[in-house]
């Protein structure tokens, strides 16, 4: 158990020259693998001989970067039965040893790290900076939550008395399901899998579909730092066969997602069915969708802002459940503001991540890229269109350009629902007072901004801005492990933040043993 803070990995820095050739040669010898196989892991094998589905790189989709095994039900009820077998002992290890292991992962992590940034490159279309700042967070988890356990464990209560002792601890749970999104592609896949590892539970992961190979490298790691087998396996597939079986197991103890609303709300409903042969309750940790106003304050330092707001954003092209979506400006600086801040969204260079000066490449697939561009078109029938960023140059690729609607009503569905996209509706408010009530007028509460140099308007965010992460003078994504325990309310998920000091306990099952003596 360290002494002191958390310390937080730091990020590459590529304007250093070396560091750039470390990810361009790692982005090279990629390139050169691509076209293998990735299979299934269950119980410690590699399971060869299930259908295999193509994942294809979503800035150059001709260009198929490798072959990922695609589990069907037989395989996920061998997952179960593997998992439950690994559990029986695993939850007995001590906490010490579970810890040491993460840690492992951890160096090997950051050992891998331009091979891990340059999968999640091509895979996901993440650019460089953000590619690496996901291994930097996934190394973060293995070790904050290795810490956290420690520290349950050191601090478990205990109660001794003349002629009885009591003692309080924690165990595994059972089967744990981690069912994963691809927008942080190795960070969220890690963050949740570590934890219910380090707390004894046996995993079953789950990774989207969009980031499968990136899943089977960390899979690839459990491996080299020597998880017993069936501890945790690597289950890749679609959502709708073995994602569905999985919740609805009767020997499934615990299921850890993060994605959207729709998906989640299925899950807790199939989690809530006592099914025959099942002798518990699930838990049910979900991370959900956002829909995250910034209010632009009348005395904002706007350079700031401005930087903030392309940040919160456009980043990733605003694929994060953290992205700002709703921009809600005072009345006496919007137009100045909106001027600003359209001139620097068009200085953002859109292209295939893999060349280090493009600031966002595509969205994830077909599917996003017609969804978001229809939300695109229909928003433009209704609303005044003040930006949409020209991706005509780009032939292949499905990259949609920043783009930004202005004199958006707060009550319009461009306004209300989750775009996944880079789209931003800007909203115009008359007052301090008025901007809050819009910013609350959501049914997500994941994270929020302001930008202000007022202490009473800082004070009064603080008090009423409704959100789980609320961010001042600063962007609103890119939460560090341990310094913003990540996480939101509302429809924006239930569970204890990610990264923060109360997330392991949902893996566990609280224990009191009295011993009369
Ligand atoms: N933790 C991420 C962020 O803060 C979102 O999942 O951007």
């Amino acid at each position: 158990l360290t002494s002191g803070p958390f310390q937080n990995v730091p990020d590459r820095d590529f304007t250093i020259g070396s560091e750039r050739e470390k990810l361009s040669t790692a982005l090279a010898q990629v390139r050169s693998q691509f076209g293998q196989t990735f299979w299934p892991v269950v119980g410690g094998q590699a399971r060869t001989g299930v259908p295999t589905a193509p994942s294809t790189d979503p800035a150059a989709p001709g260009t198929i970067l490798a072959l990922v095994g695609h589990a069907g039900v037989d395989l996920a009820e061998a997952a179960v039965q593997a998992a439950e077998a690994a559990f029986k002992s695993w939850y007995k290890t001590s906490a010490a040893g579970r810890a040491a292991l993460l840690e492992r992962v951890a160096e090997l992590m950051a050992a891998q790290r331009s091979t891990l940034t340059a999968w999640i490159v091509y895979e996901t279309g993440k650019a460089w900076r953000e590619a690496d700042a996901d291994v930097s967070e996934a190394i973060d988890f293995c070790r904050y939550y290795g810490e956290q356990m420690l520290r349950l464990e050191a601090t478990a209560q205990r109660r001794d008395l003349p002629g009885e002792t009591n003692a309080y601890y924690y165990r595994g749970r059972g089967v744990a399901v981690v069912i994963a999104p691809w927008n942080f592609p190795l960070a969220i896949l890690t963050g949740m899998t570590a934890a219910a590892l380090v707390t004894g539970n046996a995993v079953i992961m789950k990774p989207a579909e969009q980031s499968s190979i990136i899943a089977a490298q960390l899979m690839r790691l459990f491996e080299q730092a020597g998880f017993p087998a069936g501890v945790v396996n690597y289950l890749p597939g679609k959502g709708s066969t073995i994602g569905a079986y999985l919740v609805q197991h009767p020997r499934v103890h615990l299921i850890a997602f993060t994605g959207s609303l729709e998906v989640g709300q299925r899950i807790l409903t199939e989690a809530s069915i006592v099914r025959p042969g099942q002798r518990h309750l699930k838990r049910v940790i979900a991370e959900l969708g956002g829909k995250n106003a910034i209010i632009i304050d009348s005395d904002a330092d706007l350079d700031q802002a401005v930087l903030g707001v392309v940040q919160s954003a456009f980043g990733y092209s605003g694929q994060k459940c953290s992205a700002c979506s709703r921009l809600i400006v005072i009345e006496s600086i919007h137009d100045a503001f909106i001027e600003r801040l359209v001139e620097a969204t068009r200085s953002l260079r859109i292209g295939h991540p893999k060349e280090p000066g493009n600031y966002t490449g595509p969205v994830i697939g077909r599917d996003a890229y017609e969804r978001i561009n229809a939300t695109i078109e229909a928003a433009a029938r209704q609303h005044r269109l003040v930006y949409r960023g020209d991706v005509s140059e780009l032939q292949d690729g499905y990259f949609i350009g920043p783009t930004i609607f202005a004199d958006v009503e707060p009550e319009a569905a461009l306004a209300q629902e989750e775009i996944f996209g880079p789209v931003l509706a800007v909203i115009k408010a008359r007052n301090f007072d008025r901007a809050l009530e819009i910013a609350n007028g959501t049914n997500f509460a994941l994270t929020g901004g302001l930008f202000s140099r007022s202490p009473r308007h800082i004070v009064e965010a603080q008090q009423r801005f409704e959100c789980g992460n609320l961010y001042i003078n600063r962007k609103i994504t890119a939460a560090l492990v341990d310094r913003q325990p990540f996480g939101g309310f509302r429809l924006s998920g239930i569970g204890s933040k990610a990264g923060g000091p109360d997330y392991l306990l949902q893996f566990l099952e609280p224990v009191t043993v009295s011993e009369n003596i």
